[in-house]
């Protein structure tokens, strides 16, 4: 009998709640903008409000109206990347599939698909993509439109034993994509890996946005700041017998301060640690046999490069800033330290000192 009593009661209370529950997505239904208000006042503890999405972020920054439609452009396209990357035969470009069809490569489908957005975008002057050998004029002389370069699918072989990939781009105003990295008006990659990201600036600090089940980027994190203090952990590329005597003395030092190794292969997911945890540094150095490393000034290193000091870290070649090279030719490589200020400080001693 109590027991009876005790089931009704528990009976009633899981029916009260159920239906509470139904009002309240009722309600949140009938008034969305007041749910969501509601939800943002929940993220009183920390700083960064919910459910913002990037085009609302993009408003709310006072963007120029192309400029936001550009960057919404390519966070569009990479919805169909990740599709490429999920569905997608693993064959080489040339060869073909089982119906005998030619395949693409998704490094060559993924510039494909962002190359098509920016050319009918309307408000895009000139296209250089790593994928392709020539600059697209697409209306070069129009300084009011947007010129971009971009590397599709960066470490796109990286794709076959599941590892995570990216697609970084720059962004300038006018025509002209052999300027210096400090006059780019945005920046941004996306990375895709057990999640998908987005983090872009616009001068105006750095944001990450995650994608969520609808697809749409929603604010994670607003004005990322690089901790000061020693890095924690650093992602060396090329091989290290090929080190100069500089570079060799800096991960000396970087041992010794206590900096962890990690190193995943791909310059987005890599670069994305650091920035993320806030410390930390990426390098591709100058090796014995690539005394231009391995990276690409345009299409890699530039955007990065403005997204870290945006988030008050450094990007340099060894000897000056990244954002301060003339590029000479839009393939243009160079050495790489980028993250924490103070690491690559010593890094820029180093080399300094020893080359
Ligand atoms: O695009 C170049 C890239 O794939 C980067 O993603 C990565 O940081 C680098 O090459 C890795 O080079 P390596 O294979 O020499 O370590
Ligand atoms: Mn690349």
């Amino acid at each position: 009998m109590i027991f009876c009593g005790y089931s009704i009661i528990f009976y009633m209370s899981v029916k009260f709640g159920s239906l509470c529950g139904l009002l309240k997505m009722r309600f949140c239904f009938k008034l969305p903008t007041q749910a969501i208000l509601q939800e943002e006042n929940m993220s009183d503890a920390g700083n960064t409000p919910l459910h913002i999405d990037l085009r609302r972020h993009l408003r709310e920054q006072d963007e120029n109206r192309d400029l936001i439609r550009l960057i919404c452009e390519i966070a569009e396209a990479s919805k169909y990347i990740i599709n490429a990357i999920n569905t997608g035969d693993l064959g080489m470009a040339g060869t073909s599939n089982l119906y005998g069809e030619e395949q693409l490569a998704l490094d060559v489908l993924s510039d494909r698909i962002i190359t098509k957005r920016l050319m009918y975008s309307g408000v895009v002057a000139c296209i250089a993509s790593e994928e392709r050998d020539d600059i697209m004029d697409v209306d070069a002389k129009n300084d009011q439109k947007y010129s971009v370069a971009f590397d599709p699918l960066d470490g796109s072989s990286l794709v076959d034993v599941n590892l995570a990939v990216g697609t970084i781009v720059s962004i300038y105003q006018g025509g002209n994509l052999l300027q210096p990295g400090r006059n780019q008006v945005a920046a941004l990659y996306i990375l895709y890996g057990p999640r998908t990201t987005l983090v872009y600036s616009t001068g105006k600090g750095v944001h990450e946005f995650g994608m969520n089940s609808l697809m749409e980027y929603t604010l994670n994190a607003e004005n990322i700041r690089m901790n000061d203090g020693k890095a924690k952990v650093y992602s060396p590329g090329g091989q290290r017998s090929q080190y100069s005597a500089g570079t060799e003395k800096f991960v000396q030092y970087l041992e010794e301060n206590g900096a962890k190794l990690r190193y995943s292969g791909g310059f987005v997911p890599d670069f994305n640690q650091v920035l993320i945890k806030r410390s930390g540094l990426f390098m591709y150095p100058h090796l014995k046999s690539a005394p231009d490393g391995k990276l690409r000034l345009l299409y890699e290193l530039n955007p990065m490069a403005f997204l870290i000091e945006q988030a008050g870290g450094a990007a340099s070649n060894g000897l000056k800033s990244i954002l301060d090279i003339q590029p000479e030719e839009i393939d243009d490589r160079a050495p790489v330290f980028i993250g924490s200020r103070d690491a690559i400080a010593m890094a820029e001693r180093c080399i300094g000192e020893l080359g």
